[in-house]
This record gives structure tokens, C-alpha cells and sequence, in this order.
């Protein structure tokens, strides 16, 4: 009979109480891989905590990677139409009321497959009636490399021509500010 590891890491589906349980370890996890990338900003987490709880608030939801009782991975889900503003190329194009962001993903062991697992398990368990396409926002300026192949070449993202977004962000040590560029990439479900 197959054996199955006691201590094996598993994905569940987590509202906003069970969210906050381990919201510790959520930025720790984003904090250490800030830390060790090559996208260096300060991560203000207040802000951060925010722009994540606000999604719930809106609606949304999260998929946590557990082991041994403490959250490893995680990604957290909101409707894209949520006040933000968005590309017209977005609202022309797109139903956005049935379509829902992925608006932070993080896995602290990356390239073993896991991330490819939680985006398995967001399909499967996804309301198809009510969303119809996935969204993301990833850095091209300066490049999130990782992020990108995930998306295109994994997960079976698009990117949405004429979409790209920019805003300030702050440097690791503080010392100055800089802007970056995020493009939209979309997926039909
Ligand atoms: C992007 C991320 C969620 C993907 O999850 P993952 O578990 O690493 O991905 P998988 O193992 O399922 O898929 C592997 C693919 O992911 C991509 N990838 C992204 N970052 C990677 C990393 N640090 N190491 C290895 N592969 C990485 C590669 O394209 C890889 O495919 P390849 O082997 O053909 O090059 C994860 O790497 C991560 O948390 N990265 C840091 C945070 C981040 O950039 N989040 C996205 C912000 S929009």
C-alpha cells in the first residue's frame, strides 16, 4: 500500500480568519524572498497586510500551501473590477466583473512544481459561472523573469497587448524611490 509522508505539505482553500492565523508567516515568506531577488523594494508591510486584507473585504479568497501547521506558500484571490484603476485595454476587452486577479503569489520553495499545483487546485475548485478569466500583474520593468515564465509558459497565461502599469516604489535601504512597470496577463478558464 502506498505510504503517504505525515508531515506533506498540502494546499487549502482559506478564508480571511484562517488567513489572519498565519498572516505572520504569510510576510515573513514574502519578506526572506524580497530579501533574496533581484526585485529590490522596501516591502512595507502594513500597506502590504492591506492591499491583501482589502481583497477579502472585496470578496476574494486564498489558497494557503501548509506544513507542519505553518503556511509555506500562498495566494491570494479578489475581484479584478475592485475601484482600482485599470488599462482600458482591460475594461474594453474583458468582462471584468467576472474576472478574478491573483494578486500575490508566493512560494517559499520555489521550482518544485508547487506553484503549478495551487494554480491546478484554484481551476478545479474555481466558480466558473461567475469568473470567466484570471488576471495577474507582474514586473516586466525591472523584470520578474520567474513570474513571467510561470505564467506563459506554465500556467497558460496571455499577454494583454497595451497593458502595462506603472507606479513608485521605494528601494531596499530606503534611500531613494524608483518606478517599475507591471504588465496585465490574463488566462480564459
Ligand atoms: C512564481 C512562483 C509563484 C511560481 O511557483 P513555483 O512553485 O516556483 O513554480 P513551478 O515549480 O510550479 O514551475 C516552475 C516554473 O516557474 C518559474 N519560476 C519562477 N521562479 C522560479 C524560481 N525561483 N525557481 C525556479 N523556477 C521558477 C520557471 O518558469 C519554472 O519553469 P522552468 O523550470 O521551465 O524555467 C514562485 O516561483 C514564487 O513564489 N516566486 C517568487 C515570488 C513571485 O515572483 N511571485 C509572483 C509575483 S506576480
Amino acid at each position: 500500500m502506498e505510504q503517504v509522508p505525515i508531515n506533506s505539505p498540502e494546499i487549502i482553500k482559506a478564508d480571511l480568519r484562517l488567513f489572519q492565523q498565519h498572516q505572520q508567516e504569510i510576510l515573513e515568506i514574502e519578506r526572506d524572498l524580497i530579501e533574496n531577488s533581484s526585485s529590490a523594494y522596501l516591502i512595507d508591510e502594513e500597506n502590504e497586510l492591506d492591499f491583501m486584507l482589502d481583497a477579502f473585504r472585496k470578496g476574494g479568497y486564498s489558497y494557503l500551501l501548509m506544513e507542519d501547521n505553518r503556511a509555506v506558500g500562498f495566494m491570494v484571490m479578489g475581484p479584478l473590477n475592485d475601484g482600482t484603476e485599470l488599462p482600458q485595454a482591460v475594461t474594453e476587452n474583458y468582462p471584468v466583473e467576472n474576472c478574478l486577479h491573483i494578486k500575490v503569489m508566493y512560494i517559499k520553495s520555489t521550482g518544485e512544481g508547487i506553484g503549478s499545483a495551487m494554480m491546478d487546485k484554484l481551476l478545479e475548485e474555481l466558480d466558473k459561472e461567475k469568473w470567466k478569466y484570471l488576471f495577474v500583474r507582474t514586473w516586466v520593468d525591472p523584470p520578474n523573469e520567474g513570474a513571467i515564465n510561470f505564467y506563459t509558459k506554465h500556467a497558460g497565461f496571455e499577454v494583454v497587448p497595451d497593458a502595462i502599469v506603472e507606479s513608485t516604489k521605494t528601494k531596499k535601504d530606503g534611500s531613494e524611490t524608483f518606478q517599475i512597470k507591471r504588465q496585465y496577463l490574463s488566462k480564459k478558464v
